[in-house]
């Protein structure tokens, strides 16, 4: 709270006042929460560019200045040296992991990670060509049924504790058979002794007559895109988990409704249509020139995917590390990807472009992320949930942030009605 500082609004000739609140990292909101009561005013905000959803601790990240902190250690640092279990600890309780609680907490999700015998029954009920983010959205619903007993305490510690574990590996497990049900592929149980990201290719990738093994470069480009996908303070998604929770409905209901949100092309769907457009301008043999006028052009409905930011004014973070590991991943796999190629010129004529300049648009997370997907052999409809696998700890941050909130309370925003007035049926 900012000490007894307040701003005043005039509103039908009469002052209010309401107190500011600043952040630790200098950040002022002015806290409305009497507004309507006082005054009979709400706010309007569509897209709630201009509105705070709440306090947090977790992630801070600065848009005019392209920073982006996971509880104060900068992105850059956390991808270079950490594992991605050591970031999902620190998201979800605040402080890096000692040795033994990593360890411990490593074990627990590698024996977390079975799936019950009946969930795969679920797939069949799916049509073979659903998109993948579609069966882990409902396969995360479903998982409510197999773990009953998170809510049933009121949340003990113990009881978090326990979900995290739990999510962290089912949901890994999950997303593996995903893939596998989408390829006509039989599932591969989790090996409880590989690490997290080893784990996560073997169920993936092996074969019942061929193990599958994950090669240092492909290891080290997966750590580092989930640890760079794990959290972004309060986007779409989260907000999604955060809404859901709040009605103290189910936690896997909540992740199921933030994967929901995610799915969107303009939220983490992007990363898949990003490649898609680099196929389309590949084979179209015009030249990416003909794209970043149609993204110009107000009356078409096309976009330059894996540009833009509702909170960057500048280069997305994640998007600078991406963009070194990219080249670093295909010079380590003897590849080349003529689509990096078109990406990479997309990205120069666009910064020198007055239209992405004046609107201070530049590369998000999405628009390099998929060239190493790609070369890591993940198909492109597998994009979204991979990202998804990343947000998970995020999303179990801030849903426990929330309900631990001494401000808890429902989410229910108001609106302006602008329908008809009264009017009589007869
Ligand atoms: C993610 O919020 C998060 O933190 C999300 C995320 C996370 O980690 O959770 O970072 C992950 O979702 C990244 C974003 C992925 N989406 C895309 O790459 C889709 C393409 N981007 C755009 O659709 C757009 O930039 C958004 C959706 C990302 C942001 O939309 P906003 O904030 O509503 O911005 P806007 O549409 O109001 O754009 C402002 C102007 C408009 O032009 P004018 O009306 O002012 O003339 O910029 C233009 C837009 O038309 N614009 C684009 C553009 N993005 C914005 N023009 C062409 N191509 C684009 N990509």
């Amino acid at each position: 709270m900012c000490k007894n500082k307040k701003v005043r609004v005039t509103i039908d000739s009469r002052d209010f006042d309401f107190p500011v609140i600043e952040g630790s990292e200098k950040e002022k909101g002015i806290d409305i929460s009497s507004l309507r009561s006082e005054t009979g005013y709400v706010t309007l905000d569509v897209g709630y560019a201009n509105t705070g959803s709440t306090q947090s601790s977790i992630t801070f990240l600065d848009g005019e200045k392209g920073v982006l902190r996971y509880r104060g250690y900068p992105i850059e640092q956390l991808a270079e040296k950490a594992t991605f279990l050591e970031v999902a600890w620190l998201l979800f309780y605040g402080e890096m992991p000692t040795d033994s609680e990593i360890e411990s907490f490593s074990q627990k999700v590698a024996l977390g990670g079975d799936l019950h015998k009946d969930i795969s029954n679920l797939f069949g009920g799916f049509a073979q060509d659903s998109h993948p983010m579609a069966i882990f959205s409902a396969g995360t619903m479903a998982l409510s049924g197999y773990h009953p007993d998170f809510l049933k305490n009121g949340l003990s510690k113990e009881d978090k504790d326990r979900l995290f574990v739990c999510v962290m590996g089912q949901m890994a497990t999950l997303a593996a058979n995903i893939f596998r049900f989408k390829y006509g592929k039989a599932p591969i149980n989790p090996d409880k002794s590989k690490s997290y990201e080893q784990n996560f290719l073997h169920m993936m990738f092996s074969e019942d007559d061929k193990e599958y093994r994950s090669s240092k470069s492909v290891l080290e480009a997966l750590r580092v895109l989930l640890i760079l996908h794990a959290d972004h303070e309060q986007n779409c998604s989260t907000s999604a988990v955060r809404l859901i929770g709040s009605s103290l409905s189910n936690c896997f209901a909540s992740l199921s409704g933030g994967i929901a949100a995610l799915w969107g092309v303009l939220h983490g769907g992007a990363n898949q249509k990003m490649i898609e457009m680099l196929e389309m301008i590949q084979n179209d043999g015009c030249g990416y020139k003909k794209y970043i006028e149609k993204a110009k052009d107000k009356k078409d409905p096309f976009r330059l995917m894996g540009f833009g930011h509702r909170v960057y004014r500048k280069l997305d973070p994640r998007a600078n590390v991406i963009r070194a590991k990219c080249d670093a991943l295909l010079e380590q796999l003897g590849k080349k990807d003529p689509l990096l190629d078109i990406a990479k010129e997309l990205e120069r004529t666009a910064l020198e472009d007055e239209y992405f300049i004046e609107r201070k648009l530049y590369p998000n997370v999405d628009f390099y992320s998929g060239i190493m997907y790609r070369a890591m052999g993940i198909p492109v409809e597998m994009f979204t949930v991979l990202f998804s696998l990343g947000r998970i700890p995020g999303w179990l941050a801030h849903w426990k942030e929330m309900v631990e909130s001494s401000s808890f309370r429902i989410s229910r925003p108001r609106q302006i009605y602008t329908g008809h007035t009264e009017r009589n049926l007869f």
